[in-house]
């Protein structure tokens, strides 16, 4: 007997039973009768959180999935994976909750920069990869959420009404690639698919994803999704997660009892768990599935993956790369040019190390000092870096709050836990004054005695004045700065799920202050045993005023040899939990651009936003470069792209619409959300006037497309570097029907590769064009023969070469 079946045979019912729901918010129960341990999971998908409260052990983070699509490099994708595996590993997390594989259905979606592409393809090739590399480290991934979960409004119970083609043709494709790549886990979405809650959905779990498909995984609940005890077990899910609110349990003893679930369907469960333990070394007697533990340099992949995921949609007369020789003058504006937004919100949040923010990569790197040399492309420009200098004026705010008070006006910023009668269980010097944890309590802390959290710093002013101090969070809370109490009282009580991911309410109090005298401030906040907490001490200097805001940049700019706006959503405009209302940047962003590009031509404006935004500037302005969530390493990767030590990778995942209109629906109606578009989905939709297509990206060279031939099911693609310097190209191959046919778009993706190409070099590219991309759903896959077109394209728009292909 295998170790497994032997496990499971030492089981009785009730054993059996607890070992598909959580302990707790984040773990298995261990079974130590049979050398199990306890089963640990943590988010994804850009870094890897761990359970609890660690200030003091902070996590990579990487740049957003839509980044990491953007870079269309399956390898580099295993390398984040690498990464994000040997995290889990520090942390002593077993599966990570990640990747993300739901589709670009809407740029409206909350969830969208945590998604990779409107491509099932793409997406499925870097999910699959980056699985392969979480794997590798011996953690198990749970690709999610399956399935149909494109959006937030109403995410619990939304019933996604949607064809069966456009089901397995688009949204099902990704997962069936990254299951076929050996995953070790799938989570199922809250949303329910055609009238049946996806955690009960038989159909859908059992028939296609364990029997035809043939995972041997699990299937792991979304948190609380997870409502029924019978209809749940015996509709294929296999582990309930979190343990409040678990209709399992004793239920689903009794439910086995009763006969309404059998007991091989507990079995069948509890295999698929023993397995996975197994895989991931924890239980005793089975050999893991680990291959020796990378030691990737966290920082240094946040970096890469940074410079390969921007995209440069426009660049007229060639103002990028800068030649920082040249420069004397840089005028930096926007209010995330200093306060970064590296990463979206949600579950997916990680606190870094460090941030590097556009303005201090630029400043640095302008200084003169050292940068990561990027292999085979120019990293000369460090030697001959004069002291250029660089202006910073905010020019416009979107932040609907304060931001966390922080350096270099504050110091001394400590977090401290205290139990009944102030004594103090935890004291934990930190980088802002802001405090967020799901779970676990600091080690060694006993979650049960916490009495109090507090926050306390020091507030060194730079300027006299009225500046406002800022409680944001939800509790009961005092707040004081020197001998002032400035508020004590209940902030804010969260009453829907969309409060909690915004963070809640923010109460400001003005206070005037004097330049250089310091002052102590505390918050302090009650209440037991908080399993989620989320509170920060916010800050605002005086400010002359928006309309003065818009007029300090645009005189900066127009003194500068070179302009960089950067501007952005804030963490109420994209993240988990609520869609978006409009894709226009929030506050007077819009209007800090058309200033800036009016005062200076040679304007670069930088999108630092996780999903598509719209640009009515878009022809006012020399170049713009999209930059996403570019994780930690956000200034000093846009350092590297903007003075050409590094070219601008990235070719856009997902179409972006020019305006709200094109954007796809995502509020339900009578609780249904109906997928009308069918397998129309982005560019398959062919839409008549995108702000920017599907595959675009431009990079600091030239290419010629010299041949396209097809032999044996590959397409063949030779392409040249025609420009001066080294240069990697995407090349997307494209097939439709060559005889136009209604009932299927006119052109998808069926396959890419990269060429990477020294200046006068060729390079020849073998893309296989697999059955799958001549196939429709119709009961089954059915092959459609007939003439197709084979295009190998630089973006859906742009084709450079076609060849005809009969089937
Ligand atoms: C999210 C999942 C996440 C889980 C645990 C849910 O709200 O939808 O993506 O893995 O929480 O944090």
């Amino acid at each position: 007997m295998s170790v497994i079946e032997e496990a499971l045979a030492a089981l009785d019912l009730e054993t059996k039973v607890k070992l598909l729901s959580g302990k707790d918010f984040w773990t298995l129960p261990a079974i130590p009768e049979i050398g199990l341990r306890s089963l640990v999971m943590s988010d994804g998908p850009i870094g890897l959180r761990g359970i609890g409260w660690r200030p003091d052990d902070p996590s990579v983070a990487l740049p957003s999935p839509t980044a990491l699509a953007a870079t269309w490099d399956p390898a580099l994708a295993r390398t984040a994976g690498q990464v994000l595996g040997q995290e889990a590993r520090r942390k002593g997390v077993h599966v990570l909750l990640a990747p993300t594989v739901n589709l670009h259905r809407s740029p409206l979606g909350g969830r969208h920069f945590e998604c990779y592409s409107e491509d099932p393809l793409l997406t499925g090739e870097i999910g699959a990869a980056y699985m392969t590399g979480v794997q590798e480290q011996g953690v198990g991934t749970t690709v999610k959420h399956f399935v149909a979960n494109d959006a937030e409004t109403d995410r619990f119970t939304v019933d996604i009404r949607v064809g069966e083609r456009a089901l397995r043709e688009l949204y099902l494709a990704p997962f069936e690639r990254i299951v076929g790549a050996g995953a070790w886990g799938v989570m199922a979405a809250y949303n329910g698919v055609n009238g049946s809650t996806m955690t009960e959905h038989a159909d859908l779990q059992l028939g296609v994803l364990k029997r035809e498909w043939g995972f041997d995984g699990f299937i792991v609940s979304d948190w609380t999704a997870a409502r029924t005890t019978a209809p749940a077990a015996n509709g294929g899910l296999d582990v309930v997660m979190p343990a409040v609110g678990d209709p399992w349990g004793e239920a689903l003893v009794a439910a086995v009892r009763s006969g309404a679930v059998p007991e091989e369907v507990v079995d069948d469960k509890v295999r698929r768990v023993l397995r996975l333990a197994a895989r991931v070394g924890i239980l005793d007697g089975a050999t893991p599935a680990v291959v020796p533990p990378s030691t990737l340099d966290g920082a240094a992949v946040a970096r890469e993956i940074a410079a390969r995921s921007f995209v440069l949609v426009r660049n007229e007369g060639d103002l990028l790369p800068l030649d920082p020789a040249r420069l004397r003058t840089v005028a930096v504006s926007g209010a995330l040019a200093a306060d970064a937004r590296v990463q979206g919100g949600g579950s997916a949040l990680v606190q870094p190390a460090r941030v590097v923010s556009p303005l201090d990569g630029l400043t640095a790197a302008l200084a003169g000092e050292p940068t990561l040399a990027v292999p085979g492309e120019g990293s000369a420009y460090a030697a001959v870096l004069n002291a250029a200098t660089v202006t910073y004026a905010v020019g416009a705010d979107p932040r609907q709050r304060v931001p966390f008070a922080a350096a270099p006006q504050w110091s001394d910023i400590t977090g401290v836990l205290r139990a009944a009668g102030g004594r103090e269980l935890y004291r934990t010097p930190l980088r802002s004054a802001y405090v967020r944890w799901m779970g676990d309590p600091p080690p060694g802390v006993d979650p049960d005695e916490i009495e109090v959290l507090s926050l306390s710093a020091r507030l060194t002013p730079a300027e006299s004045g009225t500046h406002e101090l800022a409680i944001v969070g939800f509790g009961e809370f005092v707040l004081t700065a020197g001998d002032h109490t400035l508020f004590e009282g209940p902030v804010y009580r969260a009453n829907d799920e969309s409060d909690v991911f915004r963070g809640a309410g923010e109460r400001r109090f003005p206070l005037e202050l004097t330049a250089g005298q310091a002052i102590d401030v505390v918050l302090t906040q009650r209440g037991g045993n908080p399993g989620f907490v989320s509170f920060a001490i916010g800050h605002a200097p005086p400010s002359p005023g928006p309309d003065a805001l818009l007029d300090e940049a645009a005189n900066a700019a127009a003194e500068a040899d070179v302009a960089v706006v950067v501007v952005g959503t804030t963490e109420e405009v994209e993240s988990e939990g609520f869609d978006r209302t409009t894709l226009a940047l929030p506050g007077r962003q819009d209007e800090l651009v058309s200033r800036v590009a009016a005062a200076n031509p040679r304007t670069v404006v930088v999108v630092n936003a996780g999903s598509p935004v719209l640009m009515p500037w878009a022809d006012e302005v020399a170049a713009i470069l999209l930059t996403w969530f570019p994780g930690q390493e956000a200034g000093a990767a846009l350092a590297d792209v903007l003075l050409g030590a590094a070219e601008p990778g990235g070719r856009l995942p997902t179409t972006w619409p020019r305006r709200d209109a094109d954007a796809l629906p995502v509020t339900p109606t009578d609780g249904a959300l109906a997928y009308d578009e069918g397998v129309f989905l982005g560019y398959r939709a062919d839409p008549a006037d995108p702000l920017f297509p599907f595959g675009h990206g431009l990079g600091y060279t030239e290419w010629a497309y010299e041949s396209l031939s097809i032999e044996d099911r590959a397409a063949v693609v030779t392409v040249r570097n025609t420009g001066p310097r080294p240069g990697r190209e995407v090349v997307q191959l494209y097939i439709g029907p060559s005889t136009p046919d209604a009932s299927r778009p006119r052109r998808w993706l069926a396959g890419f590769a990269t060429a990477a190409a020294e200046p006068g070099e060729a390079v020849t590219l073998r893309i296989p064009l697999p059955d799958r991309a001549f196939q429709v759903w119709d009961g089954g896959w059915q092959t459609v023969p007939g003439t197709y077109t084979v295009e190998a394209a630089h973006s859906v728009i742009d084709r450079r070469l076609t060849e005809p292909l009969s089937i």
